[in-house]
């Protein structure tokens, strides 16, 4: 979850040690921390909090002449998110910064200590300086002595060191958290855990294997296997993703601008999964991930969070149109279960991110015994595209809030284009792809929209801003949408929130509702109305405010909702199509609201608290 970088060139690799982390801070942001060569000895400034506060002193203090650093955003796994705690670590001319975790800690940090050696903190990663420090205590030079001291560790991660020993060298190790490295065109090189900091210098990037050790130094790069040492060619890939992508272009915060780059992540996920130049309108882009799609004659969809929610969806617009059957778990419960899975059965993992450990621990699990894996992730290059048999890319362009906005919705794309190229040949599927190509410039016109969106969502957020706590509730294609209200009302603005589908309020949830709560009904016209008003009317009975999300022409809804939010009828679409578009609008309108509740709760909207953008830990 941490972020990594590191520079040696002719830059000021402070400069671009900061710069990195900025880019990286959306990984975790708890405490942050540079250490860079001044000469021959290596400097570390570090501390607790976000990464302003290592920012600050480099303004109140005149910048160290420095060309090789290395930098590090933390998200607390081990140990409190305190300055001691915080990377770099040193171990006498040995320093480091480590993504991951080491799961053998215990026993290394008391044979280390049996040795004589003393770490000040309560972190895992910093035993692995002393490990080094013991292998160049042993003769060898830092490259021989990280990569044997890397053999020693058991658990997932990746380090990037440096040593007095050597200026002007840094050394990384991946294993499973990811590692990128580039050469900067104007000379030097850099690495990152993910390509975000390299973005700024070039679009050329080489994405490590697993236990692959990357030596940087001004003149290059090289990469050797951990195991055997031998060295290892890597090539790198050319990355679509500009830098003005990654600022907020005008946006107070990075979670609105995303929303609103929402219709571009629907073109942008079309044109990457369909190819457009085929007679049927929803064929595949060739790929093997096509054929493992058309082969399956089942899918388990694998995933956590928000993507859990676009799975669950997926499962609806899948059995509606292909009629295959869909099984959607959550990864960290699937992977220690004992699946039935028989021959023909295709296992998808779902994951913006592309490294959070549970996804990618059911695909490797999964594929060591022979089942086919596919992922779908908006990272290119990423484990799970590395490690599925096949994956598809979302091409929401890169996300930097932490709340998972556009990611989503170009998640649901795809998942829906699957099931168009799974259906039968009918007017339906026709319809269905008609209106998705009209999807997204009506999407932004509804968010651009003067007295739209925006405003409706600004006011129910002032009108119901000292609630006590918030339901939301739908059901069929609302149900998932319900659940990702509810999420991301909690993570951004910390709001009490609970999802449920609506038939279920009868069965206990129900015994919640009074006065002081919100229950946001995700009703918009299709064939669950009915059913969806009712329990409308029963928590309405209960003195429940009603926030009701639906039709612009559904006049019997607005009088009885408190609040109502409109989103477009999609009058005239034929009934199946319409109902199966309306969570493209719905996830908008349940995403802004919670974004305009945590603007006036004065919630940290980008970086909210306790979290990080990918998971890389259990
Ligand atoms: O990268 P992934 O999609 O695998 O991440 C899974 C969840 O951690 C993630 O979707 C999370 O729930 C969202 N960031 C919440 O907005």
């Amino acid at each position: 979850m941490c972020g990594i970088v590191g520079y040696v060139g002719q830059r000021s690799a402070i400069e671009v040690l900061l710069k990195g982390l900025k880019r990286l801070e959306y990984r975790g942001y708890d405490s942050t921390g540079v250490a860079y060569f001044e000469k021959n000895q290596i400097k570390i400034q570090k501390s607790e909090g976000k990464l302003s506060h290592v920012e600050n002193f480099f303004k109140n203090h005149p910048t160290p002449i420095a060309h090789c650093g290395i930098g590090h955003t933390r998200w607390a796994t081990h140990g409190k998110p305190t300055t001691q705690n915080a990377h770099p670590h040193r171990a006498g001319h040995v320093v480091l910064v480590h993504n991951g975790i080491i799961e053998n800690y215990p026993r290394i940090k008391s044979e280390l200590v049996a040795k004589g050696h003393r770490p000040i903190s309560e972190t895992d990663s910093e035993l692995f300086g002393f490990l080094v420090l013991d292998e160049m205590n042993d003769g060898h030079r830092l490259v021989e002595a990280v990569r044997r001291a890397f053999l020693k560790l058991e658990g997932s991660g990746g380090v990037v060191v440096m040593s007095e020993r050597e200026p002007g060298l840094i050394v990384g190790v991946r294993n499973g958290s990811p590692l990128v490295a580039a050469i900067d065109p104007q000379g030097g090189v850099m690495i990152g855990s993910d390509a975000q900091p390299l973005l700024e210098y070039t679009k050329e990037v080489y994405f490590l294997e697993n236990e692959d050790v990357v030596v940087a130094q001004a003149d290059g790069l090289q990469f050797f296997e951990l195991k055997s040492g031998n060295p290892v060619t890597r090539l790198p890939q050319t990355l679509d993703w500009t830098p003005e992508r990654l600022d907020k272009q005008g946006f107070p915060h990075y979670m609105l601008k995303e929303i609103h780059e929402q219709p571009v992540a629907l073109v942008d996920t079309l044109n990457s999964i369909l190819d457009r130049a085929q007679s049927d309108s929803f064929s595949l882009a060739s790929q093997p991930g096509a054929d493992l799609l058309r082969q399956a004659q089942a899918l388990t969809l694998v995933a956590c969070g928000t993507s859990w929610h676009a799975a669950l969806l997926a499962k609806y617009w899948l059995e509606q149109f292909a009629q295959i059957p869909v099984n959607v778990e959550l990864a960290s419960e699937f992977r220690y279960r004992t699946p039935v899975l028989k021959s023909g059965h295709l296992v998808v993992g779902l994951s913006q991110s592309g490294e959070t450990a549970d996804t990618l621990a059911v695909i490797r699990d999964l594929k060591k015994k022979g089942i086919k894996t596919l992922g779908l992730t908006n990272v290119r290059g990423s484990t799970l595209q590395r490690e599925a048999d096949a994956c598809f890319l979302t091409a929401a362009g890169p996300e930097i809030g932490v709340a998972a906005t556009k990611t989503f919705l170009a998640q649901l794309m795809s998942v829906l284009l699957w099931a168009g190229t799974l259906a039968p040949k009918t007017p339906t599927r026709d319809a269905l792809f008609t209106e998705i190509l009209k999807l997204p410039h009506h999407l932004k016109s509804e968010l651009e929209s003067e007295s739209g969106l925006t405003q409706s969502c600004q006011s129910a957020a002032k009108k119901f801003l000292n609630a006590k706590g918030f339901f939301f509730i739908g059901r069929g294609y609302s149900f998932p949408i319900a659940l990702e209200g509810a999420l991301k009302l909690k993570e951004i603005a910390y709001v009490h929130s609970e999802g449920y589908a609506a038939g279920e309020l009868k069965h206990g949830p129900i015994a919640m509702i009074d006065d002081q709560m919100v229950v946001v009904v995700l009703v918009p016209r299709d064939h669950w109305r009915e059913k969806t008003i009712s329990s409308l009317e029963e928590v309405k009975a209960r003195g429940a405010k009603i926030l009701s999300i639906g039709s612009a022409l559904d006049d019997g809804l607005a009088n009885l909702s408190d609040h109502m939010i409109q989103i477009p009828d999609l009058s005239g679409v034929l009934e199946p199509v319409r109902e199966a578009l309306m969570p493209f609008f719905l996830a908008p309108v349940i995403q802004l609201l919670s974004y305009e509740l945590a603007v006036l709760k004065g919630t940290d909207v980008d970086q909210p608290r306790n979290l990080a953008k990918s998971v890389t830990v259990e």
